[in-house]
């Protein structure tokens, strides 16, 4: 028995050997299509009575099914039309778990969303012992709910806790956690999953093997039957997610909605409860925002960065299999971290060997805590470990095909380190600056091979941004670019291509957003104030804690090179000089704006910095502020006037060729600093609030305070003709 599409199915001694392998796609799906061939084939094999068991596999390599095809959620026009596709899903799944003939997953690589809802309503699940395996529900990622059973069937399975866990976060749960918390019923090794799959189909048809159900632990599931331990565990669950989303996520709280309903009403009405939840997330503009986002970086992953000619079809890149470093400090030893974990050979120099020393274990940190969590096993460590070498001179250099500067950030250091780098490399190697403020063409102006020059700036903490710029002169190579591009995705950064100039893309919005926050401080504005209405924005942590992480003396200075820049609308605010004068650097030095304790973790706001900001008589304070001042600056206004000059600042960016399209914009704002993702980012935004909207708003503030909020001539553009920046929401 054969199918022309999707699935194809051998009879072997009575069990139906099924293949899902979507063709022309590079991953499974659940599609229209693919449900309708499924319908088709179970009730074929339920009426061969030849066929006593079944066992699903992917004719993937290293994936399994990606879940429900997120294309289909675009097309839906109401959420009454989401609901039906969602009650479908579960009418399918029921039936599957109905069936005579048991069913057996054989699950090898990624196994998502409406897959895993597959997997748990089929009789036994068998998983590969494989990093590549993992298990996910990441529908709130998506502004959505499992929305085929997942949030009856999982709790069940594996208790409310650990479901809750999977449900609220969508966090991947790898192979060997899988089988511990009873979401596999078996490991094996890639090699045999077939093999063992099928004996395990004809043990359970045979009744040698009981079908596998409530392998959760006993203790858990007991407390889910107890109306007030469940009670308990849920009311718990909605605070902490409010707490967290600050309301600004519905979907995590859809779901223990629809997990509550199940217990409390019983099964129909918790799968009635998730189907009309699910149809309600779908049709949330938080949803359609999110759906956007992972649109925009799955076609990033395949951008090649630069403009293919017509007819080129790819470009040539240079592999990068050995990476020079300078500079073993912060960046550099974070970049040789994510560097040797993608097999890449590793040199590191830095100015005597006490530094290169320190950044070694800086290295080894960042390693150790991954063998701790056990994301990695201690022969990888040490193998990682192995590639990385240290140097206070240039050997090791010679055939670089790649070298890396993070040294301090002055221009006549970076010249003289790029100059060394030409005589101790051969021609062909690639030279990238991480700096975060100075432009690249200046730094090549001391190169004899400007054309090999080019940007790659890594944010920090670099394991766990993943946002990379890659910053191109109007002299770099193109191959050179393309080249930087490839190897940033091989480290598994999200890489946007922007054009030279101070502060690129993304310190180039973020300035004037932290400058603005400066000068609510100087009007006598209260620290936690300001930072709580921008988190209530939707911000991951406010303005002043980042400056805080970030460091006074990196941000400022970087704030003067963009003030020389841009002119007045980017002067720094007085009271961000003081702070800084005073030797208050941020959490590096556990003294900032906020206090810390010995290891560095951020309590309270400090409250003798504000004898170094403006006199308090003359202040005002801001809605909820813990400040000792006169007047109330409502947390609105505090919204507007700082996230507005970065719309405006990012609206300019897009005229002048910065970034190449309002996709990247978007993409770069919201991995590279946390700009609201349900918000889509900042060209989104600004589609939300329309360009004559935003302009009004600038014009308003900029007549209270000239020359900062001029709107930029793309708005008043767009406001006139009124254009968004994408051609549909
Ligand atoms: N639906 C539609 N397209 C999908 C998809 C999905 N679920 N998963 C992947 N794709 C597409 C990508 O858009 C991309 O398309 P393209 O080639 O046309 O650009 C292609 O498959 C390959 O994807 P990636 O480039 O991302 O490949 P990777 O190997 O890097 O990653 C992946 C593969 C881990 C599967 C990643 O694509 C992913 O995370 N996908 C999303 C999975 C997901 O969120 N599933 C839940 C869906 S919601 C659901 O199931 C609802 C249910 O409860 C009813
Ligand atoms: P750092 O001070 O931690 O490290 C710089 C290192 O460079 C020091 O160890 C220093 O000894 C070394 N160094 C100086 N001159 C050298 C030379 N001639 N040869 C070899 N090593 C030399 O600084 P950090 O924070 O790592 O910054 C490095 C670069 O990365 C700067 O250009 C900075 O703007 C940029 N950057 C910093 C970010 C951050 O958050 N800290 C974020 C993104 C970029």
């Amino acid at each position: 028995m054969s199918s022309p599409y999707a699935l194809t199915t051998e009879i072997l001694n009575g069990v139906a050997v099924i293949t899902l392998d979507l063709p022309n796609d590079p991953v499974n799906k659940f599609n229209r299509a693919v449900k309708e061939e499924f319908v088709a084939l179970f009730d074929r094999l339920e009426r061969d009575l030849n066929v006593r068991a079944a066992v699903l596999l992917s004719g993937k390599q290293d994936s399994w099914i990606a879940g429900a095809d997120i294309e289909e959620f675009l097309e839906l026009k109401s959420a009454a039309e989401a609901e039906r596709m969602s009650h479908d899903g579960q009418l399918l799944l029921d039936s599957i778990e109905a069936l005579r003939t048991p069913l057996v997953c054989a699950i090898h690589g990624v196994c998502l969303g409406g897959a895993v809802e597959l997997a748990i309503a089929t009789h036994y699940r068998i998983a590969t012992d494989h990093p590549k395996t993992v298990l996910a529900l990441p529908e709130v990622q998506l502004g959505l709910i499992p929305g085929a059973g997942g949030t009856q069937r999982l709790p069940r399975l594996i208790g409310i806790r650990a479901a809750l866990d999977m449900i609220l976060t969508g966090r991947n749960v790898r192979a060997k956690k899988a089988l511990q918390i009873g979401l596999v019923d078996e490991l094996v090794h890639p090699s045999i999953l077939r093999s063992v799959a099928i004996q395990r189909a004809r043990e359970i048809a045979d009744g040698q093997r009981k079908h596998q159900k409530h392998s959760g632990g006993i203790t858990g599931l007991l407390l889910d039957e107890n109306l007030a331990g469940r009670k308990l565990v849920l009311r718990k669950a909605r605070e902490e997610t409010l707490k967290k989303t600050r309301g600004h996520f519905p979907a995590p709280l859809a779901a223990i909605e629809a997990i509550d309903a199940g217990y409390s009403g019983g099964p129909s009405k918790g799968y009635r409860e998730e189907s009309r939840l699910f149809g309600e997330m779908s049709a949330t503009d938080v949803s359609k925002q999110l759906i956007f986002l992972f649109f925009a970086t799955t076609a990033l992953k395949k951008d090649p960065g630069v403009t293919l000619a017509e007819g080129e079809g790819r470009i040539d890149v240079i592999p990068v299999d050995k990476l020079g470093i300078l500079g073993a400090g912060f960046m550099g030893s974070g970049i040789a971290a994510i560097a040797v974990q993608q097999g890449t050979l590793v040199r590191m120099k830095d100015a005597d060997h006490g530094r290169v020393a320190k950044g070694m274990a800086a290295v080894r940190d960042v390693l150790k805590e991954r063998l701790e969590k056990r994301q990695i096993t201690r022969l990888q460590y040490t193998d990682m470990m192995t590639l990385l070498g240290g140097t206070v001179d240039y050997s090791g250099f010679r055939n670089a095909d790649l070298v890396i500067e993070a040294v301090f950030e002055d221009l006549d250091v970076k010249h003289q380190v790029l100059k060394e780098v030409e005589a101790a490399t051969d021609p062909d190697a690639i030279f990238a600056s991480n700096t975060s403020t100075i432009p690249i063409s200046r730094i090549a102006e001391a190169a004899a091979r400007p054309e090999r020059v080019v940007g790659m700036h890594f944010f920090s903490p670099v394991h766990k941004m993943p946002l990379l710029e890659v910053i191109a002169t109007s002299r770099t190579d193109r191959r050179v670019v393309a080249s930087a591009v490839a190897y940033g995705k091989k480290l598994g950064k999200t890489v946007i291509v922007v054009a030279d100039g101070p502060g690129f893309y993304v310190n180039r919005i973020l300035t004037p957003y932290i400058n603005e926050a400066g000068r609510l401080l100087d009007q006598g504005a209260a620290i936690d104030a300001v930072d709580n209405a921008l988190l209530d924005f939707g911000f991951p942590v406010g303005p002043i804690t980042l400056v805080d992480e970030v460091g006074l003396d990196v941000g400022s200075k970087a704030g003067h090179i963009m003030h020389e820049a841009f002119g007045q609308r980017f002067a720094p605010p007085v009271s961000m000089q003081a702070v800084v004068a005073s030797g208050r650097y941020g959490r590096k030095v556990k003294k900032g704006f906020y206090l810390y304790d010995e290891e560095g973790k951020k309590g309270a706001v400090d409250q003798s910095v504000y004898a170094l900001l403006m006199p308090a008589g003359r202040g005002v304070s801001v809605e909820g502020g813990s400040g000792q001042q006169r007047t109330t600056i409502p947390a609105l206004e505090v919204q507007q006037r700082t996230v507005l000059p970065m719309l405006n600042e990012a609206a300019r960016c897009l005229a002048e060729g910065v970034i190449r399209s309002p996709r990247d914009g978007d993409v770069g704002a919201v991995f590279g600093f946390g700009f609201p993702a349900f918000r889509g980012g900042p060209f989104r935004y600004m589609d939300t609030l329309g360009a004559s909207e935003i302009v009004k708003q600038l014009e308003e503030l900029n007549d209270r305070f000239p020359g900062r909020f001029e709107p930029a001539e793309q708005l008043l553009y767009m406001a006139r003709r009124s254009e968004r920046f994408y051609s549909q929401g």
